[in-house]
């Protein structure tokens, strides 16, 4: 059975409370009911992971090489931000797609570089908690 991690960067434990108008009404524990169900449905292992942290991701990138098949990773603002992310995935060479609830690229001018989307193999925008389903879709092509 593949195992595949899902990451959630900064303030997504604060969805639902957070820009509703942008990232909908829905909780981080609705996310994770959500991303959890895509995941049985695929016959994939799934665990979620959420810091506001970018070494606490980093760590967790890190620790996932040699037990996860595939990661999902929505990096929220390090995105835009983070090389130390970027270079960790490279250095675990573990296939990664890259999710955003919104459509960054129709938002803030600096919303639209991403450090990650160097690495990734393919990136998911502006579809919501759907997003994160296509996102682990990708691991049953592979
Ligand atoms: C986000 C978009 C980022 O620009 C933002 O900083 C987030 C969430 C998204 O899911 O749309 O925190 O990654």
């Amino acid at each position: 059975m593949k195992k595949i991690l899902v990451i959630n960067g900064p303030n997504l434990n604060l969805l639902g409370l957070r820009e509703p108008a942008i990232y909908g009404s829905r909780d981080y524990k609705a996310l994770e009911a959500f991303v959890l169900e895509s995941g049985l449905d695929l016959g994939f292992q799934v665990e979620c992971f959420q810091s506001n942290y970018e070494g606490a991701i980093v760590d967790k990138i890190q620790q996932a090489y040699g037990v996860f098949d595939g990661i999902v990773i929505n990096p929220a603002a390090y995105t835009h931000t983070s090389v130390a992310i970027l270079d960790a995935l490279k250095a675990v060479a573990i296939p990664t797609v890259e999710v955003h609830l919104s459509d960054v690229d129709s938002r803030e001018e600096f919303r639209r570089h991403s450090f990650v989307s160097l690495y990734a193999c393919k990136v998911i925008k502006g579809k919501g908690f759907e997003g994160y389903r296509e996102a682990l879709e990708y691991f049953s092509e592979k």
